[in-house]
């Protein structure tokens, strides 16, 4: 299979942007067999390894999830999702380990040459409407799908779009002592 190389880490990285565009071409079954390898092989807190994905690429089910709120309509035309749903019983720890894996399936993705892109189901009750629509137990937590596609574009077409770009590191980084200019 086919991946991108990169000249230095930081661009590896710097090119993993949010992707809500996508063309209209399956995403192939051995790039899904690659992203869920490098998923399961995620650090999770005391290796509980507490998550299920549920590949999704039915143009119904991605239809009704975008539905639970504006922010995420794009879903409706992406090609593929994976839908995480971790364990539910220490809802702190899987907190941070699903951030993990999300990051790991954007990096691979960009490095398969395919792009990825994160979706919340919004607040209580559209989290639970987005269980219903996927099957998901309701003890189970599930917050939030990551697509999958050769992206046409990273720009963010909505009209609510976030500022682009990043902070400084000027701004986000002390040495020693909180607040200490590094
Ligand atoms: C916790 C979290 C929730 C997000 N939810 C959404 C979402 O519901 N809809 C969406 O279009 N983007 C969502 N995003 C993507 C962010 O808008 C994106 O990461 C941010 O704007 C930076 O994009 P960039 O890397 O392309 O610069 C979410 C990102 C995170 C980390």
């Amino acid at each position: 299979m086919p991946y991108r190389t990169f000249s230095r880490p930081t661009e590896a990285v710097r090119t993993v942007r949010q992707a809500r565009l996508y063309h209209q071409e399956q995403v192939p079954a051995e790039a899904v067999e690659e992203l869920l390898e490098i998923a399961r092989w995620t650090g999770s807190a005391r290796n509980t390894q507490p998550w299920h994905f549920i590949i999704v690429t039915d143009r119904e089910k991605l239809r009704k999830v975008s539905q639970l709120r504006p922010p995420i309509n794009w879903l409706a035309d992406v090609p593929l999702a994976i839908a995480l749903v971790m364990d539910g019983a220490n809802p702190m720890s899987e907190a941070y380990d699903e951030g993990r894996v999300t990051e790991r399936l954007l990096i691979a993705a960009n490095m398969l040459g395919l792009g990825g892109g994160v979706a919340f189901f919004g607040d209580e009750s559209q989290v639970a409407e987005g269980k219903r629509i996927l099957g998901i137990p309701p003890d189970r937590l599930a917050r939030s799908l990551v697509a999958i596609g050769r992206p046409t574009t990273t720009t963010d077409h909505r009209p609510t779009r976030a500022t682009p770009g990043r902070k400084s590191l000027a701004e986000i980084v002390s040495q020693e002592r909180y607040g200490a200019r590094a």
